[in-house]
């Protein structure tokens, strides 16, 4: 048997750009792991992806579970360490920009085990981001930088990479989105609470620049209480919002909007459900920029930038900030005029994992 190559995930975004790349090289017979370092762990942060995405239980889970981001970090580190001296992967593919994402192509740096990124080139020019320092030091030292879209390509060009180490793949998220498209129209999601298709926005915000301040949060929620007033809103929490929420005493305020309805997060086939029959998404996360870019949606982020600025310039993204003005200036333009057409940006197309396995093949046969 051909050493493997180690497909990492760990929290809820990695799962949904693992999963097509999982499935790809299955198709080809490649030796594979797939190994869960933990990060996310709860059933709908995580198990419940694996579920919907058709991907097979972990072959290695790590358990490490929360904490700060130091420590989920070096954890990461520690144990992947023994996993790669075990294994002796032939190349490691992370995704995203997470904790789990920084640490293991650290690991791999340091053994000199060949590393892919996928989704690299992305940046905010915002250091105050725990994800722009995981992005940065991940693209700085993995060997194949595999971008979404050609900004990507220009902000690795402009930190002075070797034009040989990028290589523009398209967005593999995208491969999950149209390939759960269909499959979500089973989903019972739209009955369960209560909504009719096309009448709501749909919103969800986790990123601590918006939850961990109380007066950041609390100006979203001035703004929500008005929108509310004119669409019906509904809000999977992020397991951190609604600590946060809980120890802000917002908790309490957000469960007594009355055209708000509150649930635990989803999983993945009931919200692209969600996504795709919204109105609007109101959000600062960075892949649903990405997914209403893909389908259509008007989406209002709220953040004072993107990684993916693509969103804006072709898709259907607004980047708005978080002041209850600027959020409701936004959000009653999208109501009255149904906000900016767009278009999907070129290799967004559903065959990124195609193009990423040709590559990883390349790699593990020249080994
Ligand atoms: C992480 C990623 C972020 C991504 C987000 C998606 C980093 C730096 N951040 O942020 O880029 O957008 O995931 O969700 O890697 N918790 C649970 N159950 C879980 C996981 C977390 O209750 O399964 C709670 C814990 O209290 C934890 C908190 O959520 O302390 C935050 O989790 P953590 O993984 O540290 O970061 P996220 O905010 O989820």
């Amino acid at each position: 048997m051909n050493k493997p190559v180690i497909l990492v995930v760990g929290a809820r975004p990695n799962f949904m750009k693992i999963a097509p790349i999982h499935a790809e090289l299955s198709r080809r017979g490649i030796n594979q792991i797939l190994l869960h370092t933990g990060q996310h762990y709860d059933e709908n942060m995580s198990k419940v992806f694996f579920d919907d995405l058709e991907m097979p239980k972990p072959d290695i889970y790590l358990g490490i579970g929360s904490g700060s981001h130091v420590v989920q970090t070096a954890k990461v580190m520690m144990e992947f360490e023994n996993v790669c001296i075990e294994n002796q992967p032939s190349m490691v593919v992370v995704v995203g920009d997470v904790n789990s994402t920084v640490a293991c192509s650290l690991v791999c740096a340091k053994q000199l085990i060949p590393c892919a990124h996928v989704e690299a080139g992305l940046r905010s020019f915002d250091r105050e981001m725990p994800e722009e320092i995981n992005r940065l030091v991940t693209d700085a030292i993995a060997d194949f930088l595999l971008t979404p879209s050609q900004d990507g390509d220009q902000n690795l060009l402009n930190e002075g990479v070797d034009p040989s180490r990028i290589i523009r793949v398209g967005n593999v998220m995208i491969d999950s989105l149209f390939n759960s498209l269909e499959k979500s129209k089973s989903s019972m999601i739209h009955s369960d609470l209560d909504i009719e298709k096309e009448t709501y926005a749909l919103l969800t915000i986790h990123r601590p620049s918006n939850v961990d301040d109380r007066d950041a949060f609390g100006k979203i929620i001035d703004a929500l209480e008005e929108i509310s007033s004119r669409i019906r809103l509904v809000f999977p929490i992020h397991p951190r919002t609604k600590a946060r929420a809980i120890e802000f005493d917002f908790f309490e305020r957000l469960n007594s909007i009355p055209n708000l309805i509150l649930t635990e997060p989803l999983g993945y086939l009931d919200f692209v459900a969600l996504i795709a029959a919204s109105k609007i998404v109101l959000t600062d996360s960075g892949g649903l920029q990405e997914e209403t870019t893909a389908l259509g949606i008007p989406c209002v982020t709220l953040r004072e930038n993107t990684e993916r600025p693509i969103t804006v310039t072709e898709g259907t993204n607004t980047i708005v900030g978080n002041s209850t003005e600027a959020i409701l200036q936004s959000v009653h333009g999208i109501l009255e005029n149904g906000g900016k057409a767009g278009r999907v940006p070129e290799l967004w197309d559903g065959n990124t994992a195609g193009r990423i396995a040709d590559i990883i093949e390349s790699v593990i046969e020249e080994d």
